[in-house]
């Protein structure tokens, strides 16, 4: 049996029917065609499908549809601003932060949180907020530079 939800994702007001088991992530790529969030694991180890949750970064794919109902879900299709890469993104380009870009959307929506939350995080502010994120192409470096970069780019 579906469930009517209805939740904001990237400022757009959604309205769909859903099934109580369908996972937030299963929602945004096959229900919205939202293909930027990513699935690796399924289980909650990778963090390639983070999104934003009412602010907070969350796995999706850990995440019913339903307890997404009423809240605001962002995710990296809603970083550009006018059509350009953010701060934050341009920063993972011009750092060569990534690679093949499996991580990257999660990385970005973590990073995002982080950098709400504290402009202007030390090193150790940043590996611990990405600790979630698993990366197997940079050695994670590069990300963490490509942060602490944008965190300097908005002071
Ligand atoms: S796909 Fe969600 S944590 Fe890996
Ligand atoms: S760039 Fe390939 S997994 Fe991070």
């Amino acid at each position: 049996m579906r469930r009517i939800i209805s939740l904001t994702v990237n400022g757009v007001v959604r309205e769909l029917a859903v099934e109580p088991r369908r996972t937030l992530l299963e929602l945004l790529r096959e229900d919205l065609g939202m293909t930027g969030t990513k699935r690796g694991c399924s289980i909650g180890d990778c963090g390639s499908c983070t999104v934003l949750l009412d602010g907070v970064a969350t796995f999706s794919c850990l995440t019913l549809a339903i307890q997404a109902d009423g809240c605001a879900v962002e995710t990296v299709e809603g970083l550009a601003e006018s059509g350009k890469l953010n701060s934050l993104q341009q920063a993972f380009v011009e750092r060569g932060a990534i690679q093949c870009g499996f991580c990257t959307p999660g990385m970005l929506m973590t990073a995002t949180e982080l950098l709400r939350c504290n402009r202007h995080p030390s090193e150790q502010d940043i590996r611990r907020a990405i600790s979630g994120n698993l990366c197997r192409c940079t050695g994670y470096q590069k990300i963490v530079e490509a942060i602490k970069a944008a965190s300097e780019d908005t002071a």
